[in-house]
Protein backbone atom coordinates (compact mmCIF):
# COMPACT_ATOMS: atom_id res chain seq x y z
CA UNK A 1 0.00 0.00 0.00
CA UNK A 2 2.71 2.46 1.06
CA UNK A 3 5.13 1.15 -2.04
CA UNK A 4 1.87 1.87 -4.05
CA UNK A 5 1.31 5.62 -2.75
CA UNK A 6 4.91 6.22 -3.14
CA UNK A 7 5.24 5.08 -6.83
CA UNK A 8 2.03 7.39 -7.40
CA UNK A 9 3.78 10.20 -6.16
CA UNK A 10 7.17 9.63 -8.18
CA UNK A 11 4.90 9.55 -11.31
CA UNK A 12 3.08 12.59 -10.71
CA UNK A 13 6.14 14.37 -9.56
CA UNK A 14 7.63 12.89 -13.52
CA UNK A 15 4.67 13.96 -14.74
CA UNK A 16 4.46 17.64 -13.69
CA UNK A 17 8.24 18.30 -14.49
CA UNK A 18 7.73 16.70 -17.83
CA UNK A 19 4.49 18.81 -18.60
CA UNK A 20 6.87 21.87 -17.24
CA UNK A 21 9.08 21.16 -19.56
CA UNK A 22 7.22 21.01 -22.23
CA UNK A 23 5.45 24.51 -21.54
CA UNK A 24 8.86 26.08 -21.35
CA UNK A 25 9.92 24.48 -24.78
CA UNK A 26 6.57 25.92 -25.85
CA UNK A 27 7.13 29.05 -24.93
CA UNK A 28 11.02 29.39 -26.34
CA UNK A 29 10.19 28.51 -29.61
CA UNK A 30 6.95 30.28 -30.24
CA UNK A 31 7.62 33.90 -27.91
CA UNK A 32 10.73 33.95 -26.98
CA UNK A 33 12.84 32.80 -30.25
CA UNK A 34 10.30 34.36 -32.58
CA UNK A 35 10.30 37.84 -30.41
CA UNK A 36 14.62 38.04 -30.36
CA UNK A 37 14.45 37.84 -34.33
CA UNK A 38 11.82 40.56 -33.89
CA UNK A 39 13.47 42.84 -32.39
CA UNK A 40 16.95 42.19 -34.21
CA UNK A 41 15.53 43.42 -37.23
CA UNK A 42 13.54 45.91 -35.49
CA UNK A 43 16.37 47.65 -34.27
CA UNK A 44 17.40 47.94 -37.48
CA UNK A 45 14.67 50.32 -38.35
CA UNK A 46 12.77 46.99 -40.20
CA UNK A 47 8.84 47.39 -39.82
CA UNK A 48 5.82 45.14 -40.55
CA UNK A 49 2.35 44.39 -39.69
CA UNK A 50 2.16 43.34 -36.41
CA UNK A 51 1.47 39.22 -35.94
CA UNK A 52 -1.01 37.70 -33.72
CA UNK A 53 0.19 34.54 -31.28
CA UNK A 54 0.61 31.44 -32.85
CA UNK A 55 -0.57 32.60 -36.58
CA UNK A 56 1.57 35.58 -36.92
CA UNK A 57 0.85 36.96 -40.26
CA UNK A 58 -1.16 34.33 -41.99
CA UNK A 59 -5.14 35.06 -41.32
CA UNK A 60 -3.91 39.10 -43.38
CA UNK A 61 -2.48 36.78 -45.97
CA UNK A 62 -5.55 34.74 -46.58
CA UNK A 63 -7.58 37.31 -46.71
CA UNK A 64 -8.68 39.01 -50.04
CA UNK A 65 -7.44 42.60 -50.36
CA UNK A 66 -8.53 45.22 -53.15
CA UNK A 67 -5.24 45.33 -55.41
CA UNK A 68 -4.74 48.98 -55.62
CA UNK A 69 -3.31 48.46 -59.45
CA UNK A 70 -7.12 46.52 -60.47
CA UNK A 71 -8.53 49.93 -61.80
CA UNK A 72 -11.67 50.22 -63.57
CA UNK A 73 -12.56 51.64 -67.11
CA UNK A 74 -14.92 54.46 -68.03
CA UNK A 75 -17.59 51.65 -68.37
CA UNK A 76 -17.65 50.04 -65.43
CA UNK A 77 -15.68 47.33 -66.56
CA UNK A 78 -12.30 45.59 -65.01
CA UNK A 79 -9.45 46.83 -66.71
CA UNK A 80 -6.77 44.40 -67.64
CA UNK A 81 -3.76 44.86 -65.66
CA UNK A 82 -0.10 42.83 -66.17
CA UNK A 83 0.45 43.10 -62.56
CA UNK A 84 -0.08 40.02 -61.36
CA UNK A 85 2.09 40.29 -58.13
CA UNK A 86 -0.42 42.06 -56.48
CA UNK A 87 -3.48 39.98 -57.74
CA UNK A 88 -1.66 36.71 -56.85
CA UNK A 89 -0.10 37.60 -53.75
CA UNK A 90 -1.86 41.08 -52.38
CA UNK A 91 -0.89 41.31 -48.89
CA UNK A 92 2.92 41.89 -50.01
CA UNK A 93 1.56 45.00 -51.82
CA UNK A 94 -0.77 46.19 -49.36
CA UNK A 95 2.63 46.08 -46.89
CA UNK A 96 5.48 46.93 -49.73
CA UNK A 97 2.87 49.80 -49.45
CA UNK A 98 2.41 50.57 -45.99
CA UNK A 99 5.80 49.91 -44.75
CA UNK A 100 8.27 49.70 -47.96
CA UNK A 101 10.37 48.02 -50.05
CA UNK A 102 12.04 45.90 -46.79
CA UNK A 103 9.57 44.59 -43.82
CA UNK A 104 9.05 41.78 -42.03
CA UNK A 105 6.00 39.74 -41.54
CA UNK A 106 5.48 36.02 -39.89
CA UNK A 107 4.13 32.90 -40.34
CA UNK A 108 3.59 31.02 -37.56
CA UNK A 109 6.55 31.44 -35.72
CA UNK A 110 8.91 31.91 -38.62
CA UNK A 111 9.69 35.15 -39.30
CA UNK A 112 9.90 36.13 -43.12
CA UNK A 113 12.04 39.39 -43.87
CA UNK A 114 10.68 40.15 -47.47
CA UNK A 115 13.12 42.65 -49.74
CA UNK A 116 12.11 44.29 -53.00
CA UNK A 117 14.12 46.85 -53.78
CA UNK A 118 16.29 46.28 -56.89
CA UNK A 119 19.46 46.90 -55.35
CA UNK A 120 19.32 44.95 -52.42
CA UNK A 121 17.69 41.89 -54.24
CA UNK A 122 20.52 42.48 -56.66
CA UNK A 123 23.09 42.29 -53.99
CA UNK A 124 22.01 39.32 -52.37
CA UNK A 125 21.92 37.32 -55.68
CA UNK A 126 25.43 38.21 -56.69
CA UNK A 127 26.88 38.06 -52.96
CA UNK A 128 29.31 35.31 -52.49
CA UNK A 129 31.17 36.37 -49.30
CA UNK A 130 28.45 34.29 -46.94
CA UNK A 131 26.54 31.82 -48.46
CA UNK A 132 22.35 32.42 -47.37
CA UNK A 133 21.26 29.42 -48.80
CA UNK A 134 17.78 28.73 -49.38
CA UNK A 135 14.45 29.67 -47.06
CA UNK A 136 15.02 26.77 -44.24
CA UNK A 137 11.08 26.49 -43.65
CA UNK A 138 10.59 26.14 -47.33
CA UNK A 139 13.26 23.24 -47.36
CA UNK A 140 12.04 21.43 -44.44
CA UNK A 141 7.94 21.72 -45.48
CA UNK A 142 9.18 20.71 -49.61
CA UNK A 143 12.01 18.74 -49.27
CA UNK A 144 9.68 15.57 -50.00
CA UNK A 145 9.15 16.65 -53.38
CA UNK A 146 12.23 18.75 -54.47
CA UNK A 147 14.84 16.56 -52.29
CA UNK A 148 18.22 18.07 -53.24
CA UNK A 149 16.99 18.69 -56.48
CA UNK A 150 18.56 21.74 -57.94
CA UNK A 151 15.34 24.22 -56.87
CA UNK A 152 16.46 23.65 -53.14
CA UNK A 153 20.17 22.58 -53.17
CA UNK A 154 22.87 25.24 -52.58
CA UNK A 155 26.47 25.03 -52.27
CA UNK A 156 28.53 22.13 -54.22
CA UNK A 157 25.46 20.09 -54.74
CA UNK A 158 23.37 22.79 -56.23
CA UNK A 159 27.23 23.55 -58.25
CA UNK A 160 26.98 20.17 -59.55
CA UNK A 161 23.43 20.08 -60.84
CA UNK A 162 23.78 23.69 -62.69
CA UNK A 163 26.97 22.22 -64.26
CA UNK A 164 25.38 19.33 -66.06
CA UNK A 165 22.30 20.88 -66.64
CA UNK A 166 23.86 24.18 -68.32
CA UNK A 167 25.18 22.86 -71.40
CA UNK A 168 20.78 22.09 -72.47
CA UNK A 169 20.38 25.78 -71.70
CA UNK A 170 23.01 27.00 -74.36
CA UNK A 171 21.20 29.21 -76.87
CA UNK A 172 21.73 26.87 -79.96
CA UNK A 173 20.23 24.76 -78.16
CA UNK A 174 17.36 26.21 -76.31
CA UNK A 175 16.91 27.52 -80.44
CA UNK A 176 16.02 24.02 -81.31
CA UNK A 177 13.62 23.83 -78.58
CA UNK A 178 11.76 26.61 -80.19
CA UNK A 179 9.53 24.02 -83.12
CA UNK A 180 8.68 21.89 -80.17
CA UNK A 181 7.10 24.75 -77.97
CA UNK A 182 5.51 25.82 -80.92
CA UNK A 183 3.91 22.60 -81.95
CA UNK A 184 2.77 22.13 -78.37
CA UNK A 185 1.25 25.36 -77.99
CA UNK A 186 -0.82 25.48 -81.25
CA UNK A 187 -3.39 23.09 -80.16
CA UNK A 188 -4.10 25.28 -77.25
CA UNK A 189 -4.15 28.21 -78.69
CA UNK A 190 -6.61 26.46 -81.71
CA UNK A 191 -9.12 25.41 -78.29
CA UNK A 192 -8.92 28.41 -77.22
CA UNK A 193 -10.11 30.19 -80.14
CA UNK A 194 -12.57 27.87 -80.32
CA UNK A 195 -13.84 28.66 -77.02
CA UNK A 196 -13.96 31.91 -77.82
CA UNK A 197 -15.86 31.78 -81.20
CA UNK A 198 -18.56 29.68 -79.75
CA UNK A 199 -18.80 32.44 -76.20
CA UNK A 200 -19.42 34.41 -79.49
CA UNK A 201 -16.46 36.60 -79.18
CA UNK A 202 -15.94 36.77 -75.81
CA UNK A 203 -14.81 34.17 -72.88
CA UNK A 204 -13.45 33.62 -69.66
CA UNK A 205 -11.00 30.80 -69.89
CA UNK A 206 -9.25 29.45 -66.65
CA UNK A 207 -6.04 29.23 -68.50
CA UNK A 208 -3.75 26.88 -65.23
CA UNK A 209 -4.13 24.14 -65.80
CA UNK A 210 -3.95 24.50 -70.16
CA UNK A 211 -0.57 26.16 -69.29
CA UNK A 212 0.20 23.63 -67.13
CA UNK A 213 -0.18 21.12 -69.48
CA UNK A 214 1.46 22.86 -72.07
CA UNK A 215 4.27 22.98 -69.80
CA UNK A 216 4.08 19.38 -68.98
CA UNK A 217 3.99 18.74 -72.38
CA UNK A 218 7.39 20.47 -73.53
CA UNK A 219 9.63 19.56 -70.53
CA UNK A 220 8.55 15.44 -70.94
CA UNK A 221 8.99 15.88 -74.96
CA UNK A 222 12.33 18.05 -74.51
CA UNK A 223 13.68 15.70 -71.69
CA UNK A 224 12.76 12.26 -72.77
CA UNK A 225 11.66 12.69 -76.48
CA UNK A 226 7.77 11.51 -75.68
CA UNK A 227 5.02 12.71 -73.55
CA UNK A 228 5.10 11.15 -69.79
CA UNK A 229 1.57 12.45 -69.48
CA UNK A 230 1.09 9.94 -66.64
CA UNK A 231 4.68 11.03 -64.95
CA UNK A 232 3.35 14.83 -65.02
CA UNK A 233 0.29 13.80 -63.53
CA UNK A 234 1.84 11.96 -60.76
CA UNK A 235 4.08 14.99 -59.88
CA UNK A 236 0.93 16.84 -59.82
CA UNK A 237 -0.84 14.61 -57.41
CA UNK A 238 2.93 15.31 -55.43
CA UNK A 239 2.75 18.89 -55.48
CA UNK A 240 -0.38 19.49 -54.28
CA UNK A 241 -0.13 17.20 -51.60
CA UNK A 242 3.60 18.48 -50.40
CA UNK A 243 2.03 22.26 -50.96
CA UNK A 244 -1.10 21.96 -48.66
CA UNK A 245 0.43 22.40 -45.86
CA UNK A 246 3.09 24.54 -46.33
CA UNK A 247 1.55 27.98 -45.32
CA UNK A 248 0.53 26.48 -42.42
CA UNK A 249 3.72 24.86 -41.18
CA UNK A 250 5.20 27.46 -38.52
CA UNK A 251 2.01 26.50 -36.73
CA UNK A 252 2.92 23.81 -34.03
CA UNK A 253 1.35 20.38 -35.04
CA UNK A 254 0.21 21.58 -38.63
CA UNK A 255 3.33 20.23 -39.93
C1 LIG B 1 -4.65 18.46 -68.84
O1 LIG B 1 -4.13 17.16 -68.89
C2 LIG B 1 -4.93 16.19 -68.22
C3 LIG B 1 -4.18 14.88 -68.25
O2 LIG B 1 -3.79 14.55 -69.53
C4 LIG B 1 -6.31 16.12 -68.89
O3 LIG B 1 -7.12 15.18 -68.24
C5 LIG B 1 -6.95 17.49 -68.84
O4 LIG B 1 -8.19 17.49 -69.53
C6 LIG B 1 -6.03 18.53 -69.45
N1 LIG B 1 -6.63 19.85 -69.23
C7 LIG B 1 -6.76 20.76 -70.17
C8 LIG B 1 -7.42 22.02 -69.76
O5 LIG B 1 -6.33 20.61 -71.29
Amino acid sequence: MRLAFMLLRVVSTLLFIGSIGVIVRLHNSLVLTPGRQRSKLQKQGIRGPPPSILVGNLLQMGKKTESKDSSTTLDGKQAITHSCCSDVLPFLDKWRRQYGPTFLFSMGNIQVLHMSHPDIVKEMSADTSFDMGRPFYQKQGLHPLYGEGILHAYGAVWAHQRKVMAPEFYLDKVKGMVTLMVESAVPVINEWNREIESAGGVADIKIDEYLRNFSGEVISRICFGSNCKEIISKLRALQEIACKKVALQGIPGLR
